[in-house]
């Protein structure tokens, strides 16, 4: 059966909210600002929950499995690495918290990375639907 165009739109629409979640996250980055760290983690169960939902109600690990397209294969790769990095970040993050100088720069440059994949992500996400 095919996909619902509405439905597909509204999880579009839902990414597209994390991303201005997340824009406003980084915004508000300096000096420990309390939003940072409550936007982020919302960023990053909004997309668990996207993520988990596109599975279970369209079955997208089957899908991937069956598409010989790398482009969906880069997608779900993609996807998958973005939700390690909020896992990573967020440890980092309580690094940065404890005061060590190591976690912070790590913290910054997965941070860059983060952007770039949750950026790559969303790009394809068009692309592969
Ligand atoms: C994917 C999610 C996240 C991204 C992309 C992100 C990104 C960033 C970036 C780029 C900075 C600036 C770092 C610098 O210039 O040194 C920053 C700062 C910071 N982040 Fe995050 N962050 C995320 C999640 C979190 C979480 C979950 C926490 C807390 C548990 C956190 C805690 C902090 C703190 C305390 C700072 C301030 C560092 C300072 O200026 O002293 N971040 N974050």
């Amino acid at each position: 059966m095919e996909d619902s165009k509405g439905l597909l739109e509204m999880l579009h629409v839902i990414s597209t909210l994390v991303l201005v979640v997340v824009a406003v996250g980084l915004w508000l980055r300096r000096r420990r600002n309390a939003i940072h760290i409550r936007l982020m983690i919302s960023a990053f169960l909004i997309d668990l929950s996207l993520l988990l939902y596109i599975e279970y109600s369209r079955h997208a690990v089957q899908k991937v499995v069956a598409s010989t397209r790398p482009l969906v294969w880069f997608h779900a790769t993609v996807s998958v690495v973005v939700l390690l990095c909020y896992v990573v970040m967020i440890q980092l993050g309580r690094g940065v918290l404890a005061g060590n100088p190591r976690a912070r720069k790590r913290h910054h440059m997965l941070g860059i990375v983060f952007v770039v994949l949750r950026g790559l992500n969303y790009i394809t996400s068009y692309l592969v639907t």
